[in-house]
């Protein structure tokens, strides 16, 4: 669903990208993982055609970003890592507004199944001002979704989020990669990578340095050793020590 061969791409004498390959398989996820600033956003903004490539090619849903860039847009959605929701309307009108910008049949009925596949029945009649980060950024997932492009791009889908709330949205992209949708979301989380990814791909000095499943990329350290280590006491075991329920 997504080809990306040798790209390139400098920001005046900085280097970000220096050759950077990889594909990503039709209803699979893929995340793409790397530290702040390796160049994880600007990938996502060539292979959304927000931004050229100086080298190298890539291909989203067979198309060209460069040759057929208004194909490739109809093929994807994009949600960055701060949601472009409305506060001052409610959950449901936000999703009812981009249904009749999208001029489809029935904006009520597709507002109303998507707050249901998120989970924001309850909350769909609130203003989103009220809502919590996690509801945000579902709720910008569910926005992304209408018209049901086949890819979708989440630009670290979960910065910012407390832990429940990240627990949340990664139930929200499970869901929709169970419905075929291909997912290629960027992180800077390990443990994001590996609860969601079917795929793992280290961006890092400009190219990708390793591409495997999980299972694949635990595979590329030696087996583990078992080392003695000396244990400090827990907190725990203090107080459990001070008020003499102490049972070792
Ligand atoms: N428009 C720009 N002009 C100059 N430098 C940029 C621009 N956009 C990004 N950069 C730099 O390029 C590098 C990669 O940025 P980015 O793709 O946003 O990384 P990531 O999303 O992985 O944090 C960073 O060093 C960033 O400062
Ligand atoms: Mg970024």
């Amino acid at each position: 669903m997504i080809r990306v061969r040798a790209l390139e791409k400098s920001y005046q004498d900085l280097k970000v990208l220096k050759g950077v390959e990889f594909e990503v398989a039709k209803g699979s996820i893929f995340a793409l993982l790397g530290s702040n600033g390796a160049g994880k956003t600007t990938v996502v903004r060539i292979l959304s055609t927000l931004l050229r490539a100086d080298a190298g090619s890539a291909d989203v849903n067979g198309f060209d970003v460069a040759a057929q860039p208004a194909r490739v847009r109809e093929s994807i959605s994009l949600t960055g890592q701060f949601a472009a929701v409305d506060e001052i309307l409610t959950g449901r009108e936000n999703l009812v507004l981009v249904a009749r910008l999208r001029h489809l049949a029935d904006p009520g009925k597709i507002a109303d199944d998507l707050l249901d596949r998120f989970s924001l029945t309850e909350a769909g009649g609130r203003k989103v001002a009220t809502y919590s980060g996690g509801m945000r950024r579902r709720l910008d997932i569910a926005m992304s979704l209408i018209g049901e492009p086949p890819v979708i791009f989440l630009d670290e889908p979960t910065t910012g989020l407390d832990p429940e709330a990240r627990i949340e949205v990664w139930q929200a992209v499970r869901e929709l990669a169970g419905r075929g949708t291909t997912v290629l979301l960027t992180t800077q989380y390990l443990d994001e990578a590996e609860q969601l990814a079917d795929r793992i791909a280290i961006l890092h000095e400009g190219r990708i340095i390793v591409n495997g499943t999980l299972t694949e990329l635990k595979q590329l350290l030696p087996p583990a050793k078992v080392e003695y280590v000396e244990k400090q006491p827990t907190l725990e075991d203090v107080f459990l020590t001070l008020v003499g329920k102490d049972k070792r």
